[in-house]
Order: structure tokens, then sequence, then C-alpha cells
């Protein structure tokens, strides 16, 4: 029987975010969890907020625990990899990396069952998304033990491993262009004389909002765009704005250059 039930190898701001997911939701025991990072400040900001073990490598973690995250930048894969492939593991791997296929880790960690799936930080506050895939031999139960550990905290999307490069625009990085268009608006708002918490409040309620009527309303994004807009208005005025500078265009530039970078990572 394995000391752990589950196994972090990196805590960084991903992994801190799924930890921090799966210990306020009590998916997971901190007694139940191990980790090891090799980052001193990292571990440090760990140990000081959840009693969860610090093991002494990456070796000891894959040993021990039943399940492990691979929460490691895609850049630190090959390193990890070369340390980690001579000995024999009987884990699950679950990855969360950007660019790095099954294949890759397989070749080096052995005939294991892998899940592949990416996350974004509002996991950390129970608000995630996640698109999820599976290596060929990974049974229903184990599937469905790794799904539930993530559905408390987050939206799961079912994809293959080749859509995964799609998710990383589409979900995984998304909060950090959402956060770019939001701080814009609001700084536009104070600008004017808002106060920032008003601002902040209007704009981020907006955007929830909005979200909710296109998941929610059944209309299609151009009824709903043209249910705000009044002829000769004020939305169209700000939308023209948006059209002569080729906002859409920007945003498919944006979502094209991160799924490139996660193909190119994956080399
Ligand atoms: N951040 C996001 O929003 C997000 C969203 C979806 C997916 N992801 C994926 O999540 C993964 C982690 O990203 P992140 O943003 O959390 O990165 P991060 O903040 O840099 O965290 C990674 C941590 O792992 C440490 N590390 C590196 N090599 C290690 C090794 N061999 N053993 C143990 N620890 C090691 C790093 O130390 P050093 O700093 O010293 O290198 C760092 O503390 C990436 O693969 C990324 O593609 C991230």
């Amino acid at each position: 029987m394995k000391k752990y039930k589950l196994g972090f190898i990196g805590l960084g701001k991903m992994g801190y975010a799924i930890l921090k997911g799966v210990v306020s939701n009590k998916v997971y025991n901190e007694e139940d969890i191990c980790f090891f990072d090799i980052n001193v400040d990292n571990t440090n900001n760990i140990r000081k907020e959840y009693k969860i073990d610090l093991l002494k490598d990456e070796i000891d973690v894959l040993k021990n625990s039943e399940k492990v995250i691979l929460a490691i930048k895609p850049q630190s894969f090959n390193d990890f990899l070369a340390k980690a492939k001579s000995n024999k593991y009987d884990c699950v791997i679950i990855s969360i990396a950007a660019g790095i296929r099954i294949e890759k880790i397989k070749a080096a960690l052995g005939d294991l069952k892998y899940i592949r799936l990416m996350p974004n930080t509002p996991m950390m506050i129970g608000y995630g998304t996640v698109g999820i895939t599976k290596s060929d031999n990974v049974d229903d139960k184990t599937y469905e033990d790794v799904k539930k550990m993530f559905e408390s905290i987050s939206k799961l999307v079912d994809v293959s491993e080749d859509e995964i490069d799609i998710v990383v625009s589409a979900s995984g990085s998304m909060p950090a262009y959402l956060y770019t268009f939001a701080k814009a608006f609001i700084e536009e708002a104070v600008n004017k004389g808002l106060s920032e918490e008003k601002a902040k409040a209007l704009v981020c309620e907006s955007i929830i909002g909005s979200c909710h009527m296109i998941t929610d309303s059944n209309k299609d994004i151009d009824t709903l765009i043209k249910d705000v807009c009044s002829p000769k208005g004020t939305t169209l005025a700000g939308l023209n704005v948006l059209k002569e500078n080729d906002f859409e265009e920007i945003i498919k530039k944006c979502f094209d250059a991160c799924y490139d970078r996660s193909i190119e990572l994956g080399k």
C-alpha cells in the first residue's frame, strides 16, 4: 500500500491552485499528500501554509504516491525525465504540462496509466475549467477517480490528446487574457472618476453575467450582441472602435500564438 494518495512534483502557481482546491474542498486530507519542488522559496511557502510531507526528490514522490501530478514547466521536463527514467513505478501519472505528450513521458517512466489535463488557476477558488484526456490503458475506475478529484473544483471537458493544445488557448491561459481585458476596462473607469472598488465590481460582475448569458440564454452570441446595441447608441460607438482596430483578429492571433507555443514546447 502506498503511503500517500496524491503526490506533487513541482508546486508552483498551478500546482498550488490544484492543492488549494483539493484541500479546501476536502478531496484529500493534508496527511494524504506529499510533494517535491526544487525551488526552495516555493517549498518554504508551501510548508508554511500546508502540512503536507516534503519528500527527498521526484523519485521518492513517484515511488510513494498512488497518483502523481506532474506540475513542472514544460521546459523542466527533459531534466526530470532523464533523472526519473532508470526506475520502475506503479503510480497513476497526471500531467498538466502544456505541450508535453503522453508518449514522451511514457518513454521515460514506463507503461503506467497516464492522464493529461489542462487546468486553469481559478481552480484554487473552485471555478476551474479542465480539458482532460487519458492513455488507452486507463480503466474506467481510475479515470472516474481522477475526474472526481477535479470535478469539485472545476468543470471538466473530455478532449482528445490532439485537442489539448487548443484547450491551452481556450481555457488554460484564458484567465491572463481576461484579466488583461478587465484591467483595461477598470483602469479607464477609474480614469474617468469611478473608485477602483466600484469599477472592479461593475466590470467583473458584468463579465460574469455576460458569460452566463452565453451559456444559459439559448441565444447565439451575435443575437446577444445585437440585444445590447440600440441604433446609433453608446454600445455601437464602442463596438465600432473595436471593429476599426481589428479586435477579433487580434484575439485570434493571441489564440494562435498560445496554441503554436504549446506545440513548440512539446518538441
Ligand atoms: N500557470 C497556469 O496558469 C497554468 C495553466 C495550465 C497549465 N499549466 C501548466 O502547469 C505546469 C506548471 O506551471 P506553473 O505556472 O505552475 O509553473 P511554476 O510556477 O514555475 O511551478 C513549477 C515549479 O516546479 C519546480 N520544478 C522544476 N523542475 C522540478 C523538478 N524536477 N522537480 C520538482 N520541482 C521542479 C519549479 O522550480 P523553479 O522555479 O526553480 O524552476 C517551480 O517551483 C506547466 O507545465 C504549465 O504548462 C499552468
